[in-house]
């Protein structure tokens, strides 16, 4: 037998130390938060991906009474931007998030396992990593990689 550790980068930065187009696309994913529908949860998420086009796209998390139906930020925005800029690789995704209280989350909030397998879709259409922002209201985290975020990818087997 033999064990194996994976280990995961993580940057962990305050808000005034990031350049100024992640502060932009971090912007960007907290406004989105406000155009979140979340009548259910409560709970609004923003993404917002800088694309190699020079383009920005956004999402917000959209729910429905049947409750499945509904859709992360990060599909959303991730969808729209191989909707609307096929052709366009994935730089960045910044991802942010307010609470039931309607402050922004204090820790930063990662995304979901559906969303993480959609998002490395991008990355390899890409053929580059596309770094992961998850923002807190103080701290955030990032991440070189969508890859870094799911171990043991589905795409590796
Ligand atoms: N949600 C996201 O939009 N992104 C995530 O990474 C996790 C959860 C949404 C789904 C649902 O509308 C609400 O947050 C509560 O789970």
């Amino acid at each position: 037998m033999k064990n194996i550790q994976l280990n995961i980068p993580v940057e962990v930065v305050d808000f005034n130390e990031l350049s100024d187009a992640d502060r932009q696309l971090v912007e960007l994913a907290r406004e989105a938060t406000f155009r979140s529908y979340a009548p259910y949860s409560h709970f609004c998420v923003g993404a917002a991906i800088a694309l190699d086009n020079g383009e920005i796209v956004v999402g917000s998390n959209q729910e429905n009474v049947a409750y499945p139906s509904g859709t992360c930020a990060e599909r959303s925005a991730c969808f729209y931007a191989g909707a609307r800029y096929p052709d366009a690789k994935f730089l960045t995704i910044a991802i942010a998030a307010r609470d039931t209280d309607g402050e922004f989350v204090d820790r930063p909030i990662a995304p979901c396992g559906a969303c993480r397998q959609a998002l490395l879709e991008n990355e390899l259409r890409a053929g580059h990593d596309v770094r992961v922002i998850l923002t807190g209201k103080d701290q955030l985290y990032i991440l070189p990689s969508v890859r870094s975020t799911l171990p043991f990818a589905f795409t590796e087997f």
